[in-house]
């Protein structure tokens, strides 16, 4: 009989949403509560789903002996603080990305994390993401020769203002998106990033930090990362995906017309300059493959490898990406 896992979301918001509509009705999963600190958020999607319970106090369900797994799907300055409850009371966590704001609260996150006698696992949804996973591929594999460049660009229009003017309470988009693309480029390319730098600035005189980043990366093996990134009013969505190679370029689009600030993609496109060459893959991906993800973590509550995806790796991105807000809140600082 398949194992069924009892679960708890805190977070009701749009990721949260995304994490329950795609496990809800899952064989192995029993959904326990939905929670949320707006007690209307957490109706509404209980009442959506059928969770049979909802609230706005999580400490009521984490202890319940018919939890088994917290999903954290809230805001960044509350994750830590979950993540360390959630463990405490025995469960194992999947928690959304990135895990901290400051350094402090991201060494404590994961040198917790590590340490807990639960899994504890980041939403990094893009290693789930079939089409990346084929790039990979292809890249690893030869297809375009050595890896030379790598252009990401992921500006959102943002005309839900008022929630993305929460998110940059806590980090700009330099870091909440930047951590998925400093993982995306170590990942592909098989390199560690050496360097960063880059230069941002506010794009909305109301938004609450810097809201528009365009970073440097250097790669151990040469590879340069370019990855632009901005959450703005004045912004149009713009989604760029290109790894371009000695001999050729992969590159990822949305298959419809891109009209939205989508970050993944069912197309690649390889151009092969050695034949003049050009070539399209059509990859049955799908956007925000939550339950892939989900069952990433079952893989390690059940002592199986996964898809390799560790918290090291999840680190050495954070890290990287909150080098990137310093250095361009460094440089916005300088003034002649
Ligand atoms: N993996 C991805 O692709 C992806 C995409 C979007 C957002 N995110 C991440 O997910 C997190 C949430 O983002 P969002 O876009 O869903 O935001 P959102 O504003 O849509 O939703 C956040 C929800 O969490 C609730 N909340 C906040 N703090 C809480 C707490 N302490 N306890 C209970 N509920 C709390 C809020 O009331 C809100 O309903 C962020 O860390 C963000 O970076 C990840």
């Amino acid at each position: 009989m398949t194992k069924q896992y009892g679960v708890v979301l805190i977070g009701c918001g749009y990721i949260g949403e995304e994490h329950l509509a795609d496990i809800y009705y899952r064989e192995n999963v029993r959904m326990v509560a939905a929670v949320d600190t707006d007690i209307r958020r957490a109706e509404h999607l209980a009442r959506k789903y059928g969770v049979p319970a909802y609230g706005t106090d999580y400490r009521k369900y984490i202890g319940l002996p018919e939890t088994d797994i917290v999903i954290i799907a809230t805001y960044v300055d509350s994750h830590l603080g979950l993540m360390r409850d959630a463990v405490a009371a025995g469960c194992h966590v999947l928690c959304e990305k990135p895990v901290a704001a400051d350094l402090a609260a991201g060494e404590a996150f994961f040198r917790e994390a590590a340490a807990a006698s639960t899994a504890v696992m980041i939403g990094h949804i893009l290693r789930c993401n079939r089409s990346y996973q084929k790039i990979q591929e292809l890249v690893r594999g030869g297809a375009i020769g050595g890896l030379k460049l790598i252009r990401i660009i992921q500006n959102h229009h943002a005309l839900e203002w008022g929630r993305y003017k929460r998110l940059m309470q806590d980090c700009p988009p330099i870091l909440d998106c930047g951590v998925h693309y400093m993982d995306i480029m170590r990942w592909i390319s098989g390199e560690e990033i050496v360097s960063v730098s880059g230069r941002g600035c506010r794009l909305d005189p109301d938004a609450p930090c810097i809201n528009y980043g365009d970073v440097q990366v250097q790669l151990t093996g040469g590879c340069l990362g370019n990855y632009e990134s901005g959450w703005s009013r004045n912004l149009k969505a713009c989604s760029r995906r290109e790894f371009i190679g000695e001999r050729g370029y992969i590159r990822l689009t949305l298959k419809e017309d891109r009209v939205s600030d989508r970050e993944e993609g069912d197309l690649l496109e390889i151009y092969h300059s050695d034949t003049g060459s050009y070539e399209t893959l059509n990859v049955k991906s799908r956007y925000k493959d939550m339950y892939a993800q989900f069952m990433q973590l079952i893989e390690r509550i059940e002592g199986r490898p996964g898809n390799g995806f560790t918290l090291e790796d999840a680190w050495l991105a954070f890290m990287a990406a909150r080098e990137a807000c310093e250095v361009i809140q460094t440089a916005e600082s300088v003034s002649r």
